[in-house]
């Protein structure tokens, strides 16, 4: 093959030469999306405005990282738990000389020289501020202006970009260019819970769960800190490596989480845990007011429950960006980055990032660009080498639009035709993260809400090949032909109990669910086992899914019941085994921990 590419590459020089082919200095398209729905197109984009420019070079040896992230997330494997330094990570995603080379060159050729770039660690992202109107010479487009209908959002987008053609292989991806993600396409997932509908009662005073544990009646309807020691068979367990163990909840979108509030919700569920509070950090102009009437419910529930469950390990709170309040008219000079760069671009650069990071927010896969969801990931595999724990909700939608009538569904392709498939989330459906989806009531099952189902972008990894398959021979023959991809990741990987938690928000108790819940539940929970390793000297657990779909599978309690309708179906069932709605199941503390220390 080698030598029949060699000899294609003579035959095509030959040819140019003959008939003047396109030059390789043209531009040709990079990549071109249909626009996320919902977003209408204003007016080109004022040609002084100042973009954020962004190009991802490709990352050299990322088969390399991404073995490694295997071998030492496979407890099987000789080297389990030999994490790599962050200078080892960043020799693995290094550019080869030869593209940084050629991009300097490009660069240059545009009046933008190297003293003005800034760059990664690694050196796989250049940044440069540039007019709109360079911008635009540079990738061969036009950039708008693109307010979204509902919200009244705007920002600046293009719908395709281009390169020369020698640039393609040195230029993965440029951003801010096709991503739709922000402001508003990045949603949380909570939802408010009815506390009035309270969940029926059997009038006994505890409930034994499929576990075993017993739990108090009242959690049937009422999560608390204390239900999810029961239920999860934590009881008893006092963390001992709050020296070096930390775990991390990320903010987006002007979700503040507030300290009053926090001091209320311990009062009312840790007592013990008043007068703690948490390492803020802003990331890109994020903020984190502390005005009670501006806290953030997302961001309330995260901390609250993250915090809570592993006190008194310390807690990380990091606020990204605002939104861009993009005024075409005022010239703003405001950051207009993607969401998850910006919070990547800071958190791998710390030396110790926290352990464990839980996130609450994700997009409809299909409205993520694909170099950008395959870029993204790959940074997730950097973290999860490096030995962080990474947890996010799969989504409050079901199988997408959470709607079971087919009559009203909106689950629309975004490619043109508008046929209607099953809706995934990112960055649930990156195989290198822990995708956590929701459960309600004791026994356990999975809540109607639950996001599930199967990427389109990423294939099955190794490691869910075989829970994947034996989920997928039990469907009846035929069914949801040509609405999920059969050979895509499966999502979630776990879950845990997502709805009618008792959050502190503005002053009062509320009741409020979504996998936005049961993430940082989840996350709670790792950090605790993170903990029971450091505390014995072993390294943390880093990226979970190896271990969770081997070994781990004993400390899991398998959920069987519910289903999570949507796109005018009534979705998955779950089922004995991994389902892809509670994925294996819910945490077992105590087996996990006994699992692990093993
Ligand atoms: C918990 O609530 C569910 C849903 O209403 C109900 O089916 C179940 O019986 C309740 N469990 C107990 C032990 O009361
Ligand atoms: C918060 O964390 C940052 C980054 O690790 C550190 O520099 C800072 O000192 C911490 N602040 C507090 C108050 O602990
Ligand atoms: C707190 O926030 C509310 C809502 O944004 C605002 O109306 C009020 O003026 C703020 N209070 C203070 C003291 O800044
Ligand atoms: C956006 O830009 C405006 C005007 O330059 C500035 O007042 C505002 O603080 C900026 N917002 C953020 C979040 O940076
Ligand atoms: C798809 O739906 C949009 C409205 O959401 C409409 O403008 C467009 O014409 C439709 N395309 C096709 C191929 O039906
Ligand atoms: C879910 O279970 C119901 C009831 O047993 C069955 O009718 C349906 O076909 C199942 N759906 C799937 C997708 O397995
Ligand atoms: C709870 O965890 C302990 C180990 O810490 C284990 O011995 C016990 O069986 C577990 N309880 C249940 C009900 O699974």
């Amino acid at each position: 093959m080698k030598g029949f590419a060699a000899w294609s590459s003579v035959l095509l020089g030959l040819t140019s030469s003959v008939i003047a082919a396109p030059s390789k200095y043209a531009p040709t398209i990079k990549e071109a999306v249909e626009v996320p729905r919902g977003w209408v197109r204003v007016s080109p984009a004022p040609a002084d405005h100042v973009v954020d420019l962004r190009f991802g070079l490709p990352q050299h040896n990322f088969k390399q990282l991404e073995q490694a992230l295997y071998e030492v997330s496979d407890p099987f494997h000789d080297r389990y738990g030999q994490h790599l330094s962050k200078e080892e990570v960043e020799s693995l995603v290094a550019p080869h000389p030869k593209t940084l080379e050629a991009v300097d060159e490009w660069l240059a050729s545009h009046g933008i020289a190297k003293s003005i770039c800034s760059r990664s660690p690694a050196k796989d992202w250049v940044m440069v501020k540039v007019p709109v109107s360079l911008a635009e010479k540079m990738l061969d487009t036009t950039y708008h202006v693109w307010k979204h209908a509902e919200s009244g959002d705007t920002l600046v987008r293009t719908t395709s970009y281009s390169l020369p053609a020698h640039m393609h292989e040195h230029i993965e991806l440029v951003t801010p260019t096709t991503y739709f993600g922000r402001p508003k396409g990045l949603a949380t997932t909570f939802r408010w819970s009815d506390a009035q509908a309270s969940l029926a009662s059997s009038g006994e005073s505890s409930i034994r769960s499929a576990s075993g544990t017993v739990v108090d009646a009242s959690c049937n309807s009422t999560i608390t800190l204390t239900c999810l020691q029961e239920l999860y068979n934590v009881t008893g367990y006092t963390p001992a490596a709050t020296d070096v163990n930390k775990i991390g909840i990320t903010g987006y979108l002007e979700q503040y989480a507030n300290i009053q509030d926090l001091q209320s919700f311990y009062a009312d569920q840790l007592p013990k845990a008043e007068g703690s509070t948490f390492n803020y950090t802003s990331i890109k102009g994020g903020q984190n007011s502390q005005n009670l009437s501006e806290a953030g419910i997302e961001a309330n529930l995260d901390v609250q429950f993250a915090y809570g469950l592993s006190w008194p390990t310390p807690g990380y709170f990091w606020s990204t960006g605002g939104r861009p309040p993009f005024i075409p008219d005022l010239r703003t000079v405001n950051n207009t980055n993607e969401p998850y760069a910006d919070w990547l671009e800071y958190v791998l650069s710390v030396p110790n990032p926290p352990q464990t990071i839980s996130t609450s927010y994700g997009d409809d896969e299909q409205t993520v660009p694909l170099s950008y969801a395959i870029r993204t990931c790959a940074s997730f595999a950097q973290l999860g080498a490096r030995g962080v724990s990474l947890l996010f909700s799969s989504g409050d939608g079901g199988v997408g639009d959470g709607d079971a009538n087919p009559a009203t569904q909106q689950c629309k392709t975004n490619d043109g035709r508008n046929a209607t498939r099953f809706i995934p989330a990112f960055p649930a459906s990156c195989p290198y993260v822990t995708a956590v989806g929701a459960t309600v009531s004791i026994p356990e099952k999975a809540v109607d809400f639950t996001g599930g189902g199967f990427s389109n972008v990423f294939p099955t990894p190794l490691y869910q090949v075989g829970a994947v398959a034996s989920y997928l021979a039990r469907l009846p023959a035929g069914t949801y032909q040509g609405l999920y991809n059969k050979f895509g990741r499966g999502i979630p990987d776990v879950s845990a109990q997502g709805d009618y938690f008792r959050v502190w928000y503005r002053g009062n108790p509320v009741h409020v669910g979504g996998t936005s819940a049961s993430s940082p539940t989840v996350a709670g929970l790792v950090s605790l086992l993170n903990d029971a390793r450091l505390s014995k000297g072993l390294p943390p657990l880093g990226f979970l899914n190896p271990l969770l779909y081997t070994k781990g599978v004993a400390g899991l309690t398998d959920v069987t019941e519910g289903n999570n309708p949507g796109c005018g179906t009534q979705g998955f069932n779950a089922t004995t085994g991994w389902d892809p709605l509670t994925g294996l199941g819910t945490p077992n503390f105590g087996k996990l921990k006994e699992i692990v220390l093993a």
